[in-house]
Protein backbone atom coordinates (compact mmCIF):
# COMPACT_ATOMS: atom_id res chain seq x y z
CA UNK A 1 0.00 0.00 0.00
CA UNK A 2 1.47 3.44 -0.77
CA UNK A 3 2.34 5.30 2.28
CA UNK A 4 -0.02 8.14 3.26
CA UNK A 5 1.00 11.06 3.06
CA UNK A 6 1.79 12.91 6.61
CA UNK A 7 1.82 16.86 7.53
CA UNK A 8 3.40 17.83 10.75
CA UNK A 9 3.56 21.65 11.85
CA UNK A 10 4.13 23.63 14.89
CA UNK A 11 3.90 27.36 15.78
CA UNK A 12 6.21 29.14 18.36
CA UNK A 13 5.80 28.03 21.91
CA UNK A 14 4.87 31.43 23.49
CA UNK A 15 6.13 33.32 26.41
CA UNK A 16 3.41 33.76 29.71
CA UNK A 17 4.83 36.91 30.51
CA UNK A 18 1.55 37.98 29.11
CA UNK A 19 -1.45 37.44 27.79
CA UNK A 20 -1.86 36.52 24.06
CA UNK A 21 -2.77 39.41 20.99
CA UNK A 22 -3.42 39.22 17.78
CA UNK A 23 -0.24 38.72 16.16
CA UNK A 24 0.26 35.13 18.42
CA UNK A 25 -3.34 34.85 17.02
CA UNK A 26 -2.27 35.28 13.85
CA UNK A 27 0.21 32.55 13.67
CA UNK A 28 -2.18 30.19 15.59
CA UNK A 29 -4.32 30.93 12.80
CA UNK A 30 -1.84 30.47 9.85
CA UNK A 31 -1.02 26.74 10.87
CA UNK A 32 -4.64 25.73 12.00
CA UNK A 33 -5.23 26.51 8.32
CA UNK A 34 -2.49 24.23 6.71
CA UNK A 35 -3.39 21.65 9.87
CA UNK A 36 -6.92 21.54 9.12
CA UNK A 37 -6.12 21.08 4.92
CA UNK A 38 -3.92 18.23 5.64
CA UNK A 39 -6.32 16.83 7.85
CA UNK A 40 -9.30 17.01 5.33
CA UNK A 41 -6.87 16.25 2.34
CA UNK A 42 -6.48 12.69 4.55
CA UNK A 43 -2.71 13.36 5.14
CA UNK A 44 -1.68 11.87 8.77
CA UNK A 45 -1.49 15.20 10.42
CA UNK A 46 -0.18 16.35 13.62
CA UNK A 47 -0.63 20.11 15.12
CA UNK A 48 1.63 21.27 17.97
CA UNK A 49 1.53 24.54 19.64
CA UNK A 50 2.21 25.51 23.48
CA UNK A 51 3.82 27.94 25.78
CA UNK A 52 7.59 29.01 27.07
CA UNK A 53 7.41 29.31 30.67
CA UNK A 54 11.04 29.58 31.60
CA UNK A 55 13.77 32.56 31.55
CA UNK A 56 14.69 35.69 33.42
CA UNK A 57 11.67 37.44 31.68
CA UNK A 58 8.52 34.95 33.03
CA UNK A 59 10.61 35.33 36.31
CA UNK A 60 10.76 39.11 36.55
CA UNK A 61 7.03 39.39 35.85
CA UNK A 62 5.86 36.90 38.11
CA UNK A 63 8.17 38.51 40.58
CA UNK A 64 6.61 42.14 39.78
CA UNK A 65 3.32 40.47 40.23
CA UNK A 66 4.13 38.69 44.00
CA UNK A 67 3.14 35.32 42.86
CA UNK A 68 6.15 32.08 42.02
CA UNK A 69 7.05 31.90 38.21
CA UNK A 70 4.99 28.54 37.75
CA UNK A 71 2.04 29.88 39.55
CA UNK A 72 2.34 32.63 37.01
CA UNK A 73 2.60 30.60 34.23
CA UNK A 74 -0.56 28.24 35.28
CA UNK A 75 -2.59 31.20 35.57
CA UNK A 76 -1.97 32.76 32.41
CA UNK A 77 -1.98 29.50 30.59
CA UNK A 78 -5.17 28.54 31.89
CA UNK A 79 -7.05 32.08 31.52
CA UNK A 80 -5.20 33.33 28.20
CA UNK A 81 -3.28 31.07 26.38
CA UNK A 82 -5.80 27.94 26.42
CA UNK A 83 -8.81 29.58 26.14
CA UNK A 84 -7.20 31.67 23.21
CA UNK A 85 -7.71 28.27 20.99
CA UNK A 86 -10.87 28.26 21.67
CA UNK A 87 -11.59 31.58 20.95
CA UNK A 88 -10.00 31.12 17.34
CA UNK A 89 -11.19 27.70 16.89
CA UNK A 90 -8.07 26.59 16.83
CA UNK A 91 -7.64 22.15 16.16
CA UNK A 92 -4.17 21.71 17.88
CA UNK A 93 -3.15 18.22 18.64
CA UNK A 94 -1.40 18.86 21.25
CA UNK A 95 -0.46 21.53 24.06
CA UNK A 96 2.73 21.26 25.61
CA UNK A 97 4.53 23.39 28.25
CA UNK A 98 8.25 23.95 29.05
CA UNK A 99 7.37 23.27 32.58
CA UNK A 100 5.61 19.27 31.67
CA UNK A 101 8.18 16.95 32.91
CA UNK A 102 7.75 15.53 29.40
CA UNK A 103 9.37 18.39 28.94
CA UNK A 104 11.98 18.42 31.24
CA UNK A 105 12.92 15.35 31.39
CA UNK A 106 13.63 15.51 27.74
CA UNK A 107 15.54 18.37 28.01
CA UNK A 108 18.03 16.60 29.97
CA UNK A 109 18.36 14.17 27.92
CA UNK A 110 19.04 15.82 25.08
CA UNK A 111 21.64 18.23 26.98
CA UNK A 112 23.84 14.94 28.42
CA UNK A 113 23.38 13.69 24.75
CA UNK A 114 25.39 16.63 23.72
CA UNK A 115 27.47 17.02 26.62
CA UNK A 116 28.64 13.26 26.44
CA UNK A 117 29.26 13.54 22.44
CA UNK A 118 31.49 16.45 23.01
CA UNK A 119 29.26 19.19 21.75
CA UNK A 120 29.38 21.74 25.00
CA UNK A 121 32.57 22.86 27.33
CA UNK A 122 32.26 25.29 29.84
CA UNK A 123 33.92 28.90 29.46
CA UNK A 124 33.66 32.74 30.78
CA UNK A 125 31.38 35.02 29.16
CA UNK A 126 31.07 38.97 28.80
CA UNK A 127 27.82 40.27 26.67
CA UNK A 128 24.94 42.47 26.26
CA UNK A 129 21.96 40.90 26.99
CA UNK A 130 17.85 41.46 26.19
CA UNK A 131 15.42 40.41 28.40
CA UNK A 132 12.84 41.29 26.01
CA UNK A 133 14.37 38.67 23.39
CA UNK A 134 16.09 36.62 26.14
CA UNK A 135 19.27 37.09 23.68
CA UNK A 136 22.78 38.04 23.75
CA UNK A 137 22.47 40.28 21.04
CA UNK A 138 24.50 40.46 17.72
CA UNK A 139 26.46 43.83 17.15
CA UNK A 140 23.84 44.86 14.51
CA UNK A 141 20.76 44.57 16.66
CA UNK A 142 22.61 47.18 19.12
CA UNK A 143 21.71 51.07 18.89
CA UNK A 144 22.43 53.70 21.04
CA UNK A 145 19.49 54.75 23.39
CA UNK A 146 16.89 57.99 22.82
CA UNK A 147 14.94 59.99 25.63
CA UNK A 148 15.38 58.80 28.81
CA UNK A 149 17.73 55.92 27.82
CA UNK A 150 20.14 58.04 25.94
CA UNK A 151 23.52 57.44 26.67
CA UNK A 152 22.91 53.34 27.24
CA UNK A 153 22.67 50.38 24.64
CA UNK A 154 19.81 49.50 23.91
CA UNK A 155 18.03 46.41 22.24
CA UNK A 156 16.98 47.24 18.28
CA UNK A 157 14.16 45.30 18.63
CA UNK A 158 12.49 46.28 22.54
CA UNK A 159 14.56 49.58 22.73
CA UNK A 160 15.30 49.01 26.23
CA UNK A 161 18.71 49.03 27.93
CA UNK A 162 20.49 46.12 27.32
CA UNK A 163 22.05 44.29 30.52
CA UNK A 164 25.90 43.56 30.51
CA UNK A 165 25.95 39.97 31.95
CA UNK A 166 29.14 38.47 33.12
CA UNK A 167 28.91 34.48 33.89
CA UNK A 168 30.31 31.00 33.33
CA UNK A 169 28.73 29.19 31.24
CA UNK A 170 28.41 25.74 29.70
CA UNK A 171 28.87 27.11 25.54
CA UNK A 172 27.57 24.71 22.65
CA UNK A 173 29.99 24.16 19.91
CA UNK A 174 27.69 25.85 17.23
CA UNK A 175 30.57 27.28 15.01
CA UNK A 176 31.26 24.01 14.12
CA UNK A 177 27.74 23.57 12.28
CA UNK A 178 28.53 26.53 10.04
CA UNK A 179 29.00 24.93 7.08
CA UNK A 180 26.74 21.78 7.38
CA UNK A 181 24.20 24.90 7.96
CA UNK A 182 25.39 26.24 4.70
CA UNK A 183 25.00 23.27 2.64
CA UNK A 184 21.35 22.69 3.86
CA UNK A 185 20.21 26.30 2.53
CA UNK A 186 21.71 25.81 0.02
CA UNK A 187 20.47 22.15 -1.20
CA UNK A 188 17.48 22.88 0.07
CA UNK A 189 16.00 26.18 -0.91
CA UNK A 190 12.67 25.14 0.65
CA UNK A 191 13.89 24.76 4.18
CA UNK A 192 13.73 28.61 5.04
CA UNK A 193 10.88 30.66 3.30
CA UNK A 194 10.22 32.72 2.09
CA UNK A 195 13.17 33.53 0.05
CA UNK A 196 13.57 37.08 1.77
CA UNK A 197 14.08 35.31 5.19
CA UNK A 198 16.33 32.54 3.18
CA UNK A 199 19.02 35.19 2.27
CA UNK A 200 18.67 37.23 5.55
CA UNK A 201 19.62 33.56 7.62
CA UNK A 202 22.68 32.85 4.55
CA UNK A 203 23.95 36.20 4.95
CA UNK A 204 23.82 36.13 9.03
CA UNK A 205 25.63 32.67 8.70
CA UNK A 206 28.17 33.49 6.08
CA UNK A 207 29.36 36.28 8.54
CA UNK A 208 30.70 33.41 10.82
CA UNK A 209 29.15 31.96 13.43
CA UNK A 210 29.78 31.41 17.20
CA UNK A 211 29.67 29.53 19.77
CA UNK A 212 26.27 29.78 22.20
CA UNK A 213 25.95 30.36 25.60
CA UNK A 214 23.26 27.62 26.66
CA UNK A 215 23.36 28.04 30.41
CA UNK A 216 22.94 30.96 33.30
CA UNK A 217 23.89 30.83 36.89
CA UNK A 218 22.40 34.04 38.51
CA UNK A 219 18.91 32.90 38.88
CA UNK A 220 17.49 29.55 39.13
CA UNK A 221 13.70 29.59 37.07
CA UNK A 222 14.63 27.08 34.24
CA UNK A 223 16.06 23.30 33.63
CA UNK A 224 19.23 22.29 35.59
CA UNK A 225 21.88 21.70 33.63
CA UNK A 226 22.00 17.33 34.24
CA UNK A 227 25.61 17.66 34.79
CA UNK A 228 26.10 21.01 36.72
CA UNK A 229 22.91 21.63 38.81
CA UNK A 230 24.27 25.70 39.66
CA UNK A 231 23.04 26.16 36.35
CA UNK A 232 20.14 26.36 34.42
CA UNK A 233 19.39 25.72 30.86
CA UNK A 234 19.27 29.28 28.41
CA UNK A 235 15.58 29.37 27.89
CA UNK A 236 15.63 29.20 24.30
CA UNK A 237 17.30 26.34 24.41
CA UNK A 238 14.82 24.66 26.55
CA UNK A 239 11.90 26.15 24.26
CA UNK A 240 13.42 24.83 20.65
CA UNK A 241 13.71 21.34 22.33
CA UNK A 242 9.90 21.44 22.58
CA UNK A 243 9.29 20.59 19.14
CA UNK A 244 10.51 16.81 19.84
CA UNK A 245 9.95 16.59 23.19
CA UNK A 246 6.54 17.01 22.61
CA UNK A 247 6.55 14.39 20.31
CA UNK A 248 8.09 11.66 22.03
CA UNK A 249 12.13 11.87 22.16
CA UNK A 250 13.63 11.43 25.21
CA UNK A 251 10.31 8.85 26.60
CA UNK A 252 12.64 6.19 26.10
CA UNK A 253 16.03 7.86 27.73
CA UNK A 254 17.78 4.65 27.01
CA UNK A 255 17.26 5.13 23.14
CA UNK A 256 16.08 9.36 23.47
CA UNK A 257 14.96 9.21 19.61
CA UNK A 258 13.52 5.79 19.32
CA UNK A 259 9.81 7.02 20.08
CA UNK A 260 10.59 10.76 18.28
CA UNK A 261 6.94 11.08 15.90
CA UNK A 262 5.20 13.32 13.41
CA UNK A 263 9.09 14.74 13.19
CA UNK A 264 10.66 16.15 10.94
CA UNK A 265 8.30 19.04 10.71
CA UNK A 266 7.21 22.58 9.35
CA UNK A 267 7.54 25.13 11.69
CA UNK A 268 5.44 28.55 11.68
CA UNK A 269 7.21 31.04 13.28
CA UNK A 270 7.25 35.16 13.53
CA UNK A 271 10.46 36.84 11.26
CA UNK A 272 11.24 38.01 14.66
CA UNK A 273 12.44 34.67 15.81
CA UNK A 274 13.74 33.45 12.34
CA UNK A 275 17.25 32.84 13.46
CA UNK A 276 16.39 31.18 16.73
CA UNK A 277 14.42 28.91 14.58
CA UNK A 278 16.84 28.34 11.23
CA UNK A 279 19.87 28.53 12.46
CA UNK A 280 20.45 27.49 16.63
CA UNK A 281 17.77 24.67 15.94
CA UNK A 282 19.08 22.82 12.99
CA UNK A 283 22.55 23.25 14.48
CA UNK A 284 20.99 21.74 17.95
CA UNK A 285 19.12 18.40 15.73
CA UNK A 286 22.63 18.14 13.56
CA UNK A 287 24.47 17.87 16.51
CA UNK A 288 22.30 14.99 18.08
CA UNK A 289 22.19 13.45 14.86
CA UNK A 290 18.02 14.18 14.41
CA UNK A 291 16.80 15.61 11.34
CA UNK A 292 16.35 19.03 11.14
CA UNK A 293 12.60 20.48 10.35
CA UNK A 294 11.08 19.98 6.67
CA UNK A 295 10.75 24.20 6.42
CA UNK A 296 11.01 26.69 8.91
CA UNK A 297 8.72 30.01 7.42
CA UNK A 298 8.93 32.95 8.87
CA UNK A 299 5.88 35.07 8.32
CA UNK A 300 5.43 38.76 8.63
CA UNK A 301 4.38 41.04 11.64
CA UNK A 302 0.89 42.55 12.13
CA UNK A 303 1.93 45.99 12.17
CA UNK A 304 0.21 48.94 14.60
CA UNK A 305 1.57 52.64 13.68
CA UNK A 306 4.13 50.78 11.16
CA UNK A 307 5.28 49.10 14.17
CA UNK A 308 5.06 45.40 15.38
CA UNK A 309 2.45 44.68 17.40
CA UNK A 310 3.72 43.95 21.03
CA UNK A 311 2.93 42.61 23.99
CA UNK A 312 6.35 44.87 25.36
CA UNK A 313 5.25 48.09 23.65
CA UNK A 314 1.80 47.31 25.10
CA UNK A 315 -0.08 47.77 21.47
CA UNK A 316 -1.20 44.62 21.14
CA UNK A 317 -4.92 44.47 20.71
CA UNK A 318 -6.90 40.86 22.59
CA UNK A 319 -8.30 38.67 19.85
CA UNK A 320 -11.61 38.59 21.68
CA UNK A 321 -11.59 42.23 20.95
CA UNK A 322 -12.13 40.88 16.69
CA UNK A 323 -14.27 37.83 17.74
CA UNK A 324 -16.92 39.55 20.22
CA UNK A 325 -17.89 41.18 17.34
CA UNK A 326 -17.25 39.65 13.95
CA UNK A 327 -16.57 36.00 15.33
CA UNK A 328 -14.50 33.10 14.69
CA UNK A 329 -14.74 32.66 11.26
CA UNK A 330 -13.78 36.20 10.17
CA UNK A 331 -11.20 36.55 12.57
CA UNK A 332 -9.59 33.46 10.82
CA UNK A 333 -10.55 34.65 7.15
CA UNK A 334 -9.41 38.56 7.42
CA UNK A 335 -5.83 37.79 8.81
CA UNK A 336 -5.32 34.94 6.13
CA UNK A 337 -6.84 36.97 3.34
CA UNK A 338 -5.87 40.39 3.71
CA UNK A 339 -2.28 40.18 4.65
CA UNK A 340 0.33 38.42 2.54
CA UNK A 341 1.60 35.19 3.87
CA UNK A 342 5.69 35.71 4.38
CA UNK A 343 4.95 39.83 4.63
CA UNK A 344 4.18 41.84 7.05
CA UNK A 345 0.01 43.30 6.87
CA UNK A 346 -1.40 46.40 8.79
CA UNK A 347 -4.74 45.75 10.98
CA UNK A 348 -7.30 48.41 10.73
CA UNK A 349 -10.68 48.15 11.77
CA UNK A 350 -11.94 49.53 8.77
CA UNK A 351 -10.44 46.94 6.34
CA UNK A 352 -11.65 44.66 8.52
CA UNK A 353 -15.53 45.85 8.41
CA UNK A 354 -15.10 46.48 4.88
CA UNK A 355 -13.94 43.11 3.93
CA UNK A 356 -16.35 41.36 6.45
CA UNK A 357 -19.21 42.71 4.76
CA UNK A 358 -18.22 43.50 1.25
CA UNK A 359 -16.74 39.55 1.11
CA UNK A 360 -18.12 37.48 3.47
CA UNK A 361 -21.96 38.92 4.31
CA UNK A 362 -22.54 39.88 0.50
CA UNK A 363 -20.29 37.71 -1.26
CA UNK A 364 -20.28 34.48 0.24
CA UNK A 365 -23.45 34.28 2.71
CA UNK A 366 -25.50 36.17 0.47
CA UNK A 367 -24.83 33.36 -2.46
CA UNK A 368 -25.40 30.84 -0.17
CA UNK A 369 -28.69 32.31 1.11
CA UNK A 370 -30.19 32.80 -2.20
CA UNK A 371 -29.62 29.69 -3.73
CA UNK A 372 -30.98 27.45 -0.52
CA UNK A 373 -33.62 29.74 -0.91
CA UNK A 374 -34.91 29.27 -4.50
CA UNK A 375 -34.22 25.48 -3.72
CA UNK A 376 -36.37 25.67 -0.89
CA UNK A 377 -38.95 27.71 -3.21
CA UNK A 378 -39.02 25.81 -6.49
CA UNK A 379 -37.55 22.40 -5.37
CA UNK A 380 -39.24 21.68 -2.20
CA UNK A 381 -35.95 22.03 -0.52
CA UNK A 382 -33.99 18.89 -2.61
CA UNK A 383 -31.01 19.23 -4.68
CA UNK A 384 -32.53 20.27 -8.16
CA UNK A 385 -31.42 17.68 -10.92
CA UNK A 386 -29.26 18.80 -13.86
CA UNK A 387 -30.68 19.02 -17.53
CA UNK A 388 -28.00 19.70 -20.76
CA UNK A 389 -25.24 21.67 -19.58
CA UNK A 390 -24.58 25.25 -21.35
CA UNK A 391 -21.35 26.87 -21.85
CA UNK A 392 -22.24 28.90 -18.69
CA UNK A 393 -22.26 25.83 -16.47
CA UNK A 394 -19.96 24.37 -17.56
CA UNK A 395 -17.89 27.18 -17.07
CA UNK A 396 -18.60 27.09 -13.58
CA UNK A 397 -17.81 23.47 -13.58
CA UNK A 398 -14.46 23.55 -15.00
CA UNK A 399 -13.47 26.92 -12.97
CA UNK A 400 -14.49 24.62 -9.78
CA UNK A 401 -12.17 22.03 -10.55
CA UNK A 402 -9.44 24.37 -11.18
CA UNK A 403 -9.69 26.93 -8.20
CA UNK A 404 -9.65 23.26 -5.96
CA UNK A 405 -6.08 22.26 -7.80
CA UNK A 406 -4.83 25.65 -7.51
CA UNK A 407 -5.75 26.16 -4.08
CA UNK A 408 -3.65 22.90 -3.23
CA UNK A 409 -0.81 23.64 -4.62
CA UNK A 410 -0.75 27.38 -3.10
CA UNK A 411 -1.17 25.64 0.14
CA UNK A 412 1.53 23.34 -0.52
CA UNK A 413 3.42 26.56 -1.43
CA UNK A 414 2.11 27.86 2.34
CA UNK A 415 0.50 30.46 0.27
CA UNK A 416 -2.28 30.86 2.47
CA UNK A 417 -3.78 33.93 1.04
CA UNK A 418 -3.36 32.87 -2.95
CA UNK A 419 -5.05 29.95 -2.15
CA UNK A 420 -7.99 31.80 -0.45
CA UNK A 421 -7.72 34.24 -3.73
CA UNK A 422 -8.23 31.42 -5.80
CA UNK A 423 -11.29 29.69 -3.86
CA UNK A 424 -12.60 33.40 -4.29
CA UNK A 425 -13.20 33.16 -7.73
CA UNK A 426 -15.69 30.77 -7.91
CA UNK A 427 -17.61 33.10 -5.08
CA UNK A 428 -17.82 35.72 -7.38
CA UNK A 429 -18.35 33.37 -10.28
CA UNK A 430 -21.17 31.81 -8.51
CA UNK A 431 -22.68 35.04 -8.10
CA UNK A 432 -22.49 36.42 -11.72
CA UNK A 433 -24.03 33.50 -12.74
CA UNK A 434 -26.45 33.81 -10.51
CA UNK A 435 -27.34 37.30 -11.49
CA UNK A 436 -26.84 36.15 -15.28
CA UNK A 437 -28.85 33.04 -15.44
CA UNK A 438 -31.94 34.84 -13.65
CA UNK A 439 -33.27 32.01 -11.67
CA UNK A 440 -36.41 33.60 -10.37
CA UNK A 441 -37.64 34.86 -14.24
CA UNK A 442 -36.86 30.95 -15.35
CA UNK A 443 -39.00 30.00 -12.30
CA UNK A 444 -42.44 32.05 -13.63
CA UNK A 445 -42.04 29.94 -17.27
CA UNK A 446 -43.04 26.37 -16.44
CA UNK A 447 -40.70 25.34 -20.12
CA UNK A 448 -37.88 26.79 -18.32
CA UNK A 449 -38.00 23.90 -15.50
CA UNK A 450 -35.49 22.05 -16.94
CA UNK A 451 -33.12 24.92 -17.25
CA UNK A 452 -34.07 25.93 -14.01
CA UNK A 453 -32.97 22.60 -12.36
CA UNK A 454 -29.58 22.76 -14.19
CA UNK A 455 -28.66 26.25 -12.81
CA UNK A 456 -29.83 25.63 -9.66
CA UNK A 457 -27.79 22.23 -9.07
CA UNK A 458 -24.63 24.24 -10.50
CA UNK A 459 -25.33 26.84 -7.67
CA UNK A 460 -25.63 23.70 -5.39
CA UNK A 461 -23.00 22.33 -6.28
CA UNK A 462 -20.64 25.07 -6.74
CA UNK A 463 -21.55 26.09 -2.93
CA UNK A 464 -20.48 21.94 -2.13
CA UNK A 465 -17.38 22.79 -3.68
CA UNK A 466 -16.77 26.14 -1.73
CA UNK A 467 -17.65 24.47 1.43
CA UNK A 468 -15.08 21.79 1.26
CA UNK A 469 -12.25 23.76 0.16
CA UNK A 470 -13.17 27.35 2.72
CA UNK A 471 -13.78 24.26 5.23
CA UNK A 472 -10.09 25.06 7.02
CA UNK A 473 -10.54 29.00 6.95
CA UNK A 474 -13.96 29.19 7.59
CA UNK A 475 -15.02 26.39 9.55
CA UNK A 476 -18.33 27.25 11.78
CA UNK A 477 -20.16 28.47 8.49
CA UNK A 478 -18.89 26.20 6.33
CA UNK A 479 -20.35 23.64 8.60
CA UNK A 480 -23.70 25.39 8.80
CA UNK A 481 -23.74 25.49 4.95
CA UNK A 482 -22.88 21.87 5.05
CA UNK A 483 -25.87 20.67 6.62
CA UNK A 484 -28.23 23.48 5.01
CA UNK A 485 -26.76 21.50 1.67
CA UNK A 486 -28.30 18.14 2.59
CA UNK A 487 -24.50 16.94 2.10
CA UNK A 488 -24.33 15.89 5.56
CA UNK A 489 -26.49 13.12 5.79
CA UNK A 490 -25.59 12.59 2.02
CA UNK A 491 -22.20 12.45 2.31
CA UNK A 492 -21.16 12.50 5.54
CA UNK A 493 -19.22 14.90 7.96
CA UNK A 494 -17.61 17.77 5.99
CA UNK A 495 -14.32 17.25 7.80
CA UNK A 496 -14.19 14.05 6.10
CA UNK A 497 -14.28 14.91 2.64
CA UNK A 498 -10.94 14.64 0.33
CA UNK A 499 -10.42 18.37 0.04
CA UNK A 500 -7.87 17.56 -3.21
CA UNK A 501 -11.14 16.05 -4.65
CA UNK A 502 -13.24 18.78 -4.11
CA UNK A 503 -13.02 20.04 -7.39
CA UNK A 504 -15.07 16.83 -8.73
CA UNK A 505 -18.54 17.54 -9.88
CA UNK A 506 -21.41 16.44 -9.61
CA UNK A 507 -20.95 14.82 -5.73
CA UNK A 508 -23.90 16.71 -4.01
CA UNK A 509 -26.69 14.23 -4.70
CA UNK A 510 -29.83 14.53 -7.08
CA UNK A 511 -32.63 14.90 -4.55
CA UNK A 512 -31.04 15.16 -1.08
CA UNK A 513 -33.12 16.91 1.36
CA UNK A 514 -31.89 20.17 2.77
CA UNK A 515 -32.45 22.83 5.56
CA UNK A 516 -33.36 26.10 6.16
CA UNK A 517 -29.54 27.97 6.58
CA UNK A 518 -29.40 30.99 9.40
CA UNK A 519 -27.34 34.22 8.27
CA UNK A 520 -23.95 32.92 7.98
CA UNK A 521 -22.31 36.39 8.37
CA UNK A 522 -24.86 38.81 9.76
CA UNK A 523 -24.77 42.88 9.69
CA UNK A 524 -22.40 43.98 12.38
CA UNK A 525 -24.57 46.77 13.98
CA UNK A 526 -22.44 48.11 16.45
CA UNK A 527 -19.93 51.12 16.07
CA UNK A 528 -15.99 49.34 15.74
CA UNK A 529 -13.39 50.96 17.47
CA UNK A 530 -11.05 53.13 16.18
CA UNK A 531 -8.71 54.22 17.89
CA UNK A 532 -5.75 51.55 19.74
CA UNK A 533 -4.31 49.71 16.38
CA UNK A 534 -6.70 51.60 14.16
CA UNK A 535 -5.73 52.00 10.37
CA UNK A 536 -2.80 53.79 9.68
O1 LIG B 1 9.41 34.57 20.87
N1 LIG B 1 2.76 40.00 14.22
O2 LIG B 1 7.56 34.07 22.15
P1 LIG B 1 6.66 35.37 21.96
C1 LIG B 1 2.79 38.70 13.89
N2 LIG B 1 8.80 32.15 23.35
N3 LIG B 1 3.12 37.72 14.75
C2 LIG B 1 3.43 38.07 15.99
C3 LIG B 1 3.44 39.41 16.41
C4 LIG B 1 3.08 40.39 15.46
N4 LIG B 1 3.03 41.69 15.76
N5 LIG B 1 3.79 39.44 17.71
C5 LIG B 1 4.01 38.15 18.08
C6 LIG B 1 8.82 33.88 21.67
N6 LIG B 1 3.78 37.32 17.05
C7 LIG B 1 9.43 32.59 22.15
C8 LIG B 1 9.33 31.54 21.07
S1 LIG B 1 9.70 29.07 20.12
C9 LIG B 1 10.72 27.80 20.51
C10 LIG B 1 9.93 30.22 21.41
C11 LIG B 1 3.90 35.86 17.08
O3 LIG B 1 5.58 35.24 22.95
C12 LIG B 1 4.92 35.37 16.07
O4 LIG B 1 4.68 34.01 15.82
O5 LIG B 1 7.47 36.59 21.95
C13 LIG B 1 6.20 35.56 16.83
O6 LIG B 1 7.28 34.84 16.29
C14 LIG B 1 5.78 35.02 18.19
O7 LIG B 1 4.41 35.49 18.33
C15 LIG B 1 6.64 35.49 19.33
O8 LIG B 1 5.99 35.13 20.53
MG1 LIG C 1 8.49 38.32 21.51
Amino acid sequence: MPKTPSFSVSTPIFYVNDAPHIGHAYTEVAADVLARWHRQAGDDTYFLTGTDEHGQKILRTATANGVAPKEWADRLVESAWKPLLDTINISNDDFIRTTDARHEAGVATFLQKLYDDGHVYAGEFEALYCVGCEEFKPKSEIVDGEGAFAGEKVCAIHSKPLELLQEKNYFFKMSAFQDRLLALYEEHPEFVQPASARNEVIAFVQQGLEDLSISRTSFDWGIPIPWDSSHVTYVWFDALLNYITARGYGANPADPAAELQHWPAVQIVGKDILRFHAVIWPAMLMAAGLEVPTNVFAHGWLLVGGEKMSKSKLTGIAPNEITDTFGADAFRYYFMRAVSFGHDGSFSWEDLAARYQAELANGFGNLASRVLAMNAKYFESRVPEAGEETAADAAIRELAASVARRADEKIEGFAIHEAIAAVWELVDALNGYITEQEPWALAKDPAQRGRLGTVLFTASEGLRVLAELLAPVIPEATGKLWTALGAEEALGALTAQPIREAGTWGRLPVGAQQHALAVLFPRIEAETPTTGGAAQ
